[in-house]
């Protein structure tokens, strides 16, 4: 049995697996040779990731198709645990799907985000937790973003909602450490996935005075991810992501911060920056 598969059982979960980051974790731990349980909205993509990774790995792959803000998430939930020891979870999904002034967004879609990344990792770590620190191993990932570094305009609420996961793993490493299951904040910077591509990003463009984003790729996340559990609390993904939270950590001045966040974010989505003083 391999160190990996020692440490973290047979099973993983990834809760927004069919594409991105996701799918990238979701290829990694299958060719550790876990078997895998699969969650996002549409199952027929689903459906065709499984396919790839039973053929290419070996493994027993189960997918479900779960809106992660629904309602009964915590029934769902139990019925996975029923049948299944999860070791290793990844909760992956939570991105904006775009920039909008807080104002413009609907109520609806503001609290469906905080659903997504507030709820939902706060039940999956209720219902998967107890059983790792039982068996004094396991594993828990949640994906933050460097959005979470600093309040911005056009992502208010993802940005707090993103706050929220790196803290909540934060807390959850110093809780668990001495239980041997391991907590990682996985913070990611600007990366191509479907998701972001679709939700209108630019990423040729930089902001003036700024440099140019060049986006990670899916793969490399996850892979930092992986190499990093374990090993520390959070993790800021790629060398220019972490000298960018480097800077925004060190600025005194908090203004100039959330104006730095508030113009990429706008450059990024093409859109003017709307409160430059
Ligand atoms: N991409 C970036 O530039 C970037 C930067 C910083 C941080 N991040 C973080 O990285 C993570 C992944 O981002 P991503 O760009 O790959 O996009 P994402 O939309 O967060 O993730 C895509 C995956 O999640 C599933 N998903 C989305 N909403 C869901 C819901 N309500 N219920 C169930 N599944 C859901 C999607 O499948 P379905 O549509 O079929 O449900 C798909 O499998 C997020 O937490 C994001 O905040 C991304």
């Amino acid at each position: 049995m391999s160190e990996f598969i020692e440490q973290y059982g047979e099973w993983a979960l990834v809760a927004g697996a069919s594409e991105g980051i996701g799918k990238s974790f979701a290829n990694r731990l299958a060719a550790r040779g876990m078997n895998l349980v699969l969650l996002a909205r549409r199952v027929e993509v689903l459906a065709q990731v499984k396919a790839e990774l039973e053929a290419a790995h070996g493994v027993e792959v189960v997918v479900r198709a779960v809106d992660l803000t629904a309602p009964d998430l915590a029934d769902t939930l139990a019925d996975i645990a029923a049948q299944h020891d999860i070791g290793l979870l990844v909760y992956n999904a939570g991105a904006a799907h775009g920039a909008a002034t807080f104002m413009s967004e609907t109520t609806e879609n503001l609290l469906s985000l905080v659903h997504l990344n507030c709820t939902g990792p706060i039940l999956m770590v209720k219902q998967f937790a107890g059983p790792m620190l039982a068996r004094k191993r396991g594993g828990i990932i949640l994906l933050s973003s460097l959005s979470a570094l600093s309040g911005g305009a056009y992502i208010a609420t993802y940005a707090a909602t993103k706050a929220f996961d790196m803290i909540l793993a934060e807390g959850l490493w110093d809780e668990m450490r001495g239980s041997n299951v391991h907590v990682l904040g996985l913070v990611a910077g600007a990366t191509s996935t479907p998701a972001m591509l679709k939700s209108g990003v630019v990423f040729a463009q930089g902001a003036e005075g700024q440099e140019q984003i060049t986006p990670m790729t899916s793969d490399q996340v996850a892979d930092e991810g992986l190499a990093n559990l374990g090993k520390k609390p959070m993790h800021i993904a790629g060398e220019k992501n972490f000298a960018a939270a480097v800077a925004l950590r060190s600025a005194a001045d908090r203004v100039q911060t959330i104006q730095y966040m508030g113009t990429a974010t706008a450059s990024l989505f093409g859109k003017p920056y709307p409160t430059k003083d």
